[in-house]
């Protein structure tokens, strides 16, 4: 792995995905008002246009705010990416892997299980596969999952696929795929998985977590990366409005960015938390 030495007097470079509506552009704020001004922050969308009307809407702030195209579904938007962060500044110190999939009532999950799995678990795992070689030492990767990502959800017998002591992100991706294999066949729940898709694929987002934070802290040791996974908890935002009659308890985006952008934020020289579940500042229990 090409290594990137730390450089006090560089910029900070910052990247959301999924950031042109919702959690992901109230993280662009925070963390735009949050770093200084020679920090540069990534608003990155599918839609490049989507993202430069979001972009419009925040204007100036404290840090430089980039729009960039990146869909988390597409290897080449992945690579173009990746290679862009490279060439403008050498590495990478933030990032937040939001970029999700909604879940619609009016058609069977069924129908909308790949597409879901192929952007929150493969599409994520994709992205980090291509920033992994440019993160800079005391870097802070989160992935956005929920605290449906834990072992409770899951009946006992299909514990073992999810055993990141020794599981490969590899092999993590053929277990999510599998099931959505046997969602689409109607399988699932007789080999026991939950009926909701939102579950297998958040425990897989927060299983991603724990691999990478696994494989950095051993393939570079010295470096001070940590890697997490974060529950935003309930927050108003186009996605979850469909689900609830009441939205009077959630968060606005804004409120929800804020620990999340405190778990970004974690000083250099930090050993913990890594590999973790948190929300609100605390880790959440795997098991
Ligand atoms: N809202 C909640 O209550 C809640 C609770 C727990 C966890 N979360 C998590 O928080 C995160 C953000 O949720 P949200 O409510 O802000 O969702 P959202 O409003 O649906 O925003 C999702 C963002 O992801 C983008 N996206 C979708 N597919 C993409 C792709 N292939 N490549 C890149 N970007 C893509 C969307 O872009 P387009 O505009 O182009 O569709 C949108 O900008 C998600 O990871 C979600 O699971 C949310």
């Amino acid at each position: 792995m090409e290594e990137i030495m730390p450089d006090p007097t560089t910029p900070r470079v910052a990247v959301v995905t999924g950031a042109n509506q919702g959690l992901g552009l109230a993280l662009v704020q925070t963390l735009a008002d949050r770093l200084g001004s020679d920090d540069v922050v990534y608003l990155t969308a599918r839609s490049l246009a989507r993202g430069e009307a979001a972009a419009r809407k925040l204007g100036d702030r404290r840090a430089t705010i980039h729009v960039a195209q990146l869909d988390v579904t597409d290897k080449a938007s992945i690579e173009c990416f990746a290679r862009l962060l490279k060439k403008r500044h050498g590495g990478v110190d933030l990032v937040a892997s939001n970029a999700a999939a909604r879940i619609s009532k009016s058609f069977p999950q069924a129908e909308q299980v790949r597409n879901f799995v192929a952007t929150n678990n493969h599409g994520s795992r994709a992205l980090y596969r291509a920033l992994s070689p440019l993160l800079r030492s005391n870097a802070r990767y989160v992935f956005v999952a929920s605290s449906f990502g834990r072992l409770k959800y899951l009946p006992k017998h299909l514990l073992t696929a999810f055993n990141t002591e020794t599981l490969t992100l590899d092999e993590l991706e053929e277990t999510l795929e599998g099931y959505v294999a046997a969602t689409e066949a109607g399988t699932a729940s007789a080999i026991g998985w939950p009926e909701w898709i939102n579950i297998p694929s958040k425990v897989g987002q927060v299983a991603t977590a724990r691999i990478a934070a696994r494989d950095i802290a051993r393939a570079r040791p010295d470096d001070g990366i940590l890697i997490n996974a974060a529950c935003p908890g309930l927050i108003d935002t186009d996605a979850s409005r469909p689900w609830f009659d009441d939205m009077s308890q959630a968060q606005s985006p804004l409120q929800a960015a804020r620990p999340i952008v405190d778990l970004l934020l974690v000083p250099p020289g930090a050993t913990e938390p890594s590999g973790a579940l948190v929300q609100f500042g605390v880790s959440l229990s795997w098991e």
